[in-house]
């Protein structure tokens, strides 16, 4: 199993939720941690949160910002693309800016790290961030599947193009984070009983759940090329949320 301590680990969009969960953890496990997002106070809280490493500015859908994420460490050892938004409603009816804006961070997020990395990095590996749409189509995540698709598509075709660098996509089923709640209107505790029964587990994910699995990414040496699903098995069964109105 591959050390983790002393890596360097840079997790893009790790102030918040997922993203800040794997960076504790790397950072508990003795990493040297880097988080980006676009909010200084938010990462100011989060490092604070993590215990220590490095945070700073910069968002994933902007090739010199990532540049910069990369330029900062030198050397990195692992990535985790972690940032990104929801957006949800029937295809038709959304806005342009709003469906380019998912572009960018599912596709061209991705292929801004993997250009930087093949300068920044010789051996570790990769980690992008799917989903359980990625998996299985909804009404109103027509294009939150398709792109979820083409970021899982990214890891497989990125991990024979980039090796011995290892490139993976994780995919975590509902997990309850500040960007999760914020879907679930007045009564988020009455939604996630909701959501919880109809689960597998009986219960949805908890961000640390999902960080876990991330670990496993970056510290086996052999896995290439894979989606990982953190859900309980929840993509399996038809979603408890309605994305469209
Ligand atoms: N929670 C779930 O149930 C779940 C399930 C499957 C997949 N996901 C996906 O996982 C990702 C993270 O979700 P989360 O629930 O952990 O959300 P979260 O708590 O809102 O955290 C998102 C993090 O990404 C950062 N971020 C967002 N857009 C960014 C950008 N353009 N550039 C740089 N950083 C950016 C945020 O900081 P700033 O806003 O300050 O930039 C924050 O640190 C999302 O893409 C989400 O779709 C979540």
């Amino acid at each position: 199993m591959g050390e983790m301590h002393g890596r360097r680990v840079l997790v893009l969009g790790g102030s918040s939720g997922i993203g800040l969960a794997t960076a504790r953890l790397a950072h508990e496990l003795g990493a040297v941690v880097t988080i980006t997002g676009r909010n200084v106070t938010r990462l100011d809280a989060a490092r604070t949160l993590i215990g220590g490493g490095d945070a700073f500015v910069g968002d994933i859908t902007r090739e010199s910002d990532v540049a910069s994420a990369f330029a900062r460490l030198g050397i990195v050892d692992h990535v985790f693309l972690a940032g990104g938004g929801s957006l949800f409603g029937n295809l038709v009816e959304l806005p342009q800016d709003r469906l380019e804006g998912l572009v960018q961070e599912r596709i061209w997020a991705p292929v801004y790290v993997a250009r930087c990395a093949v300068r920044h990095m010789t051996a570790g590996s990769i980690t992008l961030m799917s989903g359980g749409l990625g998996s299985r189509p909804v009404p109103g995540g027509a294009m939150k599947h398709a792109v979820l698709c083409a970021t899982e598509g990214l890891a497989r075709g990125l991990a024979l193009e980039l090796a011995p660098l290892r490139v993976n996509a994780i995919a975590p089923g509902y997990t309850r984070t500040p960007a999760f709640e914020s879907l679930l209107g007045d009564d988020p505790e009455a939604q996630i009983a909701r959501m919880a029964a109809g689960l597998p587990l009986k219960r949805i994910g908890r961000p640390e759940e999902v960080a876990q699995a991330v670990l496993a990414l970056m510290t086996n040496d052999f896995i290439n090329g894979e989606v990982l699903h953190a859900d309980g098995a929840g993509r399996f069964v038809a979603p408890a949320l309605k994305f469209t109105r």
